[in-house]
């Protein structure tokens, strides 16, 4: 394949990658989305397989065969709820490699010993392989990186430097993300004594390390130290985020990926990586800002690892006075007395996989002329969507599934809501405690409905680990069990 071949294939797949996103905003277009996805990346690979400037082709198709086997299992193993933590994951992978990119940048324009090795390691592949092909890129590149001097060789060794640093960060912060997500550790922030002055010598020191690293034309010791600030301050950032915010923390570690990965196409001066990086990057980036907005949140305050958030509220999760329960009969009596009934769904419900029993209800309650609504909320289950994603798998006419903006105002002309498997995202304390550790987070105003069922298998908290005053409120009732059992009861019972 020639060069420009390559290039035209670089600007095919990035034009395809534009396209993914724009169906991925929308339900109904984001299969066309993924698919428009997977058609880039497909050309992406084969171009730089094809290039004639790619050497060790056979262990680049022996690591996508490990790594894509790898991933086939995993996608078909992972449940919907472990999603996010997948995504996590996923994206410490890219944080890993641009940190390994930027080492091998590194080696790459050491003039002297250490380029010796790579020209050794160069000839060894050589005479192993057999290919003339593979020397005489690795030699070339090896030139490439002597010729650079001067201005070029600063403006390289601080792509190397900020690479590995992003890099650095993505990778320990999304595997704190990964193990809040899987409760492997408490999604509750940690509280470190001056932990914003922490955070804030981390990256002056890295700073001051990049200047030294530039001064000394690439030395190993800053790059090394640097590297071991970064990791433990991606770790430190993430883990002082409480619950409630993981999900805009999840959608930033995506944007830091994707600059991550940006910084490595730098390095390789390789174009599509560039546009890449910058598309998930700035992707991201918007994501959190509008999850921000929804959950009235700073987006500083965020990236800088809970600045600004300095509750010293207890955690919330003290019980809060008496609970009434009910019998799946007596809500199935309440629902045929009502005229009006919105269904807020959480987390709980995509446990349970109760979403085909609650459609079946709606279905008959609508049949009985009972005017239902689903209420949700920007951050309901683990995945942005999840809930509407479920609610559409069960075949929910789309028109009735509002969104917490649109229906808000509505609880207070309603008969019945039933929360099912829902906790943070109904929790009044988010408004009424200035020092909960959810306090400001918009959340749906169930409490203002005539009745409201709780559906739930204890009285254990949400996952932010707070501790919700609406299931004491005199117009709820609990409805205990697992979602799925006790919908499909209240089914029998209508
Ligand atoms: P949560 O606050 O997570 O509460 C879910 C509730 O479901 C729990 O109280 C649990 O109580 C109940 N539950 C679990 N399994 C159940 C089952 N089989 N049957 C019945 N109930 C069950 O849910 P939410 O209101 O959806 O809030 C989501 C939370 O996750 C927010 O804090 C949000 O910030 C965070 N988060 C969201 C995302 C995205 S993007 N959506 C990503 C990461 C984190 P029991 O244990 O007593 O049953």
């Amino acid at each position: 394949m020639s060069q420009g071949l390559v290039t035209a294939s670089y600007i095919v797949a990035a034009v395809f990658f534009i396209l993914s996103l724009a169906g991925l905003s929308k339900q109904e277009t984001a299969k066309n989305g993924n698919l428009f996805g997977i058609i880039g990346m497909a050309i992406a690979l084969a171009a730089t397989i094809l290039n004639p400037a790619t050497s060790g082709v056979e262990w680049i198709i022996l690591a996508m065969v490990i790594g894509g086997a790898i991933g086939i299992r995993l996608a078909l193993k992972v449940e919907m709820t472990e999603m996010p933590e997948l995504v996590a994951i996923l994206h410490s992978f890219v944080g890993l490699a641009a940190v390994l990119v930027g080492f091998n940048s590194f080696i790459d324009i050491q003039p002297h010993e250490v380029s010796e090795v790579v020209l050794v390691l160069g000839q060894d592949l050589h005479t192993t392989l057999e290919s003339a092909k593979a020397a005489f890129v690795e030699a070339s590149q090896v030139q490439q990186a002597e010729h650079l001097t001067g201005a070029m060789l600063n403006i390289h060794l601080v792509e190397v430097f900020l690479g590995v640093f992003i890099g650095a960060v993505t990778f320990t912060g999304s595997i704190v993300a990964f193990a809040k997500l899987r409760g492997l550790i408490s999604s509750k922030a940690l509280m470190l004594p001056h932990r914003h002055k922490l955070n804030l010598l981390a990256v002056v020191v890295s700073f001051i390390l990049m200047v030294m690293f530039v001064q000394a034309g690439g030395a190993v010791t800053p790059l090394i130290l640097m590297t071991l600030i970064a990791f433990a301050f991606g770790w430190h950032l993430v883990a002082s985020i409480g619950g409630a915010d993981m999900p805009v923390v999840v959608s930033m570690l995506n944007s830091y990926s994707g600059w991550a990965a940006a910084a490595a196409g730098f390095m390789l001066s390789n174009d599509l990586l560039i546009v890449v990086g910058a598309l998930v990057g700035s992707s991201g980036a918007i994501l959190s800002y509008i999850m921000c907005k929804a959950m009235n949140r700073s987006f500083i305050s965020v990236i800088a690892g809970g600045f600004g958030n300095d509750s010293t509220a207890a955690s919330g999760d003290e019980t809060v006075g008496e609970y009434r329960e009910t019998s799946a009969e007596d809500v199935a009596d309440m629902l045929k007395a009502s005229e009006s009934v919105i269904i807020t769904p959480g987390y709980g419900m995509a446990v349970a996989q109760a979403q085909y029993p609650v459609a079946e209800i709606t279905k008959k309650l609508r049949a009985l002329g009972i005017k239902v609504r689903f209420g949700i909320h920007p951050v309901a289950g683990r995945l942005p969507g999840h809930m509407n994603v479920l609610l559409a798998e069960a075949k929910v006419p789309y028109d009735i599934v509002l969104e917490m903006d649109e229906i808000n105002e509505d609880f207070s002309d309603t008969d019945t809501v039933l929360v099912i498997g829902a906790n943070d995202t109904v929790n009044p304390a988010a408004m009424e405690d200035p020092n909960s550790p959810i306090a400001g987070m918009p959340v749906l105003e169930v409490w203002k409905a005539q009745n409201v069922i709780g559906f739930k298998r204890s009285m254990n908290t949400g996952y932010a680990g707070v501790q919700n005053p609406l299931f004491f409120k005199d117009n709820t009732q609990m409805l205990f069990g697992d979602a799925k059992d006790s919908v499909e009861a209240i089914l029998k019972a209508l």
